[in-house]
């Protein structure tokens, strides 16, 4: 098992930005392998969005920040390069909302701009993890899906920031040794594995008690836990919440257990100008992702439907927990 990069504070540091160029850890081949890819403009940015070396709203939103920065640096026609990265992957609001916010931004100030969305988003999430575990027992167990950590993040994660909140202590709710004892129920999330992948490794870099299970025994598993905690890539003004595909099954099987259901959101993955579900673009991937994985093919040859998010309908969550606290619909304009 590989072992995490970190900076001075023993954080994982998946995205290094040198003022010249962008090196992001690769999270396709983690966790058997740390490697670096290098990007030194904004097309290379782009494509590394696409082919999910970075992936992760928040991660997404930084990432493009900072290939707005390396396009600045090398010159390039700065309209272009936004849309070329707002192309990038679809579902995830974060980046409209980074590309934005840097729209008005003066070409010699876009890196430090672009290293202010990352340290704001860090500690945003800090908050949010500190938020989040006030609607947490103590030593409680929870289910969650997907990775949302350091990996997918600028720093400390979403859903998975609140499980670091209490595991670390920094959570008022949770400050004592025993009630810190989380456990955590990892989905494995096919087809890209995340879950497996990535979150049980970061779980396991900073000592998280935690289970992997395949998607489908969350049924069997649910009724052991207090919480599903999830991330989301894009929450509409009604709470509808796309997030990655099971995300949906697994709303209706906590209701059907009668399992609290938390969305740990960034104010910034919140949509007030997306009225509703209906109206979030879906991203669909390629068939190789669930034909197989990593070199290794096992299914036939046929057909596949590979949609990369499903949306939750408001009514099966249970609270979005943002920075600011728990949080109800509508979301309107002055997010959170
Ligand atoms: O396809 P991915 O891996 O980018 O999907 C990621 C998710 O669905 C996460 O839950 C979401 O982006 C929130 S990450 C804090």
């Amino acid at each position: 098992m590989s072992t995490a990069p970190t900076d001075e504070r023993g954080l994982i540091t998946p995205i290094r930005f040198d003022g010249d160029g962008l090196d992001l850890l690769d999270q396709r081949v983690l966790p058997r392998q740390v490697a670096w890819v290098r990007c030194s403009t904004s097309g290379e940015v782009a494509q590394a969005i696409a082919a999910m070396v970075v992936r992760g709203a928040p991660a997404i939103a930084v990432t493009a920040a900072y290939g707005m920065a390396l396009a600045a640096r090398r010159g390039e026609d700065l309209r272009a390069a936004a849309a070329v990265l707002l192309a990038s992957r679809p579902t995830a609001v974060n980046l409209r909302w980074a590309l934005e916010r840097l729209a008005s931004v003066p070409a010699e100030g876009l890196a430090d701009a672009a290293r202010a969305i990352h340290a704001e988003d860090a500690a945003i999430n800090r908050a949010l993890g500190d938020h989040g575990a006030a609607v947490l027992p103590s030593a409680p167990t929870v289910y969650t899906h997907c990775n949302t950590g350091a990996l997918a993040t600028g720093g400390w994660g979403t859903a998975l920031g609140v499980i670091r909140s209490v595991h670390h202590g920094t959570a008022p709710s949770h400050r004592d040794a025993e009630a810190r004892r989380i456990h955590v129920f990892v989905g494995e999330t096919r087809p890209y594995l995340q879950g497996a992948r990535l979150t049980a490794w970061e779980c396991l870099q900073e000592g998280i008690d935690c289970t992997l299970v395949v998607d489908s025994a969350a049924a069997v598993v649910l009724p052991r836990c207090d919480a599903v905690l999830v991330g989301a890539d894009r929450v509409a003004a009604n709470g509808d919440t796309a997030n990655k595909i099971g995300t949906l099954s697994l709303a209706i099987l906590a209701r059907h257990h009668g399992v609290p259901f938390f969305v740990c959101v960034p104010s910034s993955t919140l949509d007030p100008r997306c009225p509703d579900g209906d109206a979030i673009p879906v991203e669909e991937r390629g068939a190789e992702e669930v034909l197989g994985h990593a070199g290794a093919h096992w299914a036939a040859d046929v057909p596949v439907f590979n949609p990369a998010f499903d949306v939750t309908p408001a009514s099966l969550v249970t609270g979005w927990i943002t920075e600011h606290g728990l949080r109800e619909p509508p979301f309107g304009e002055v997010a959170g």
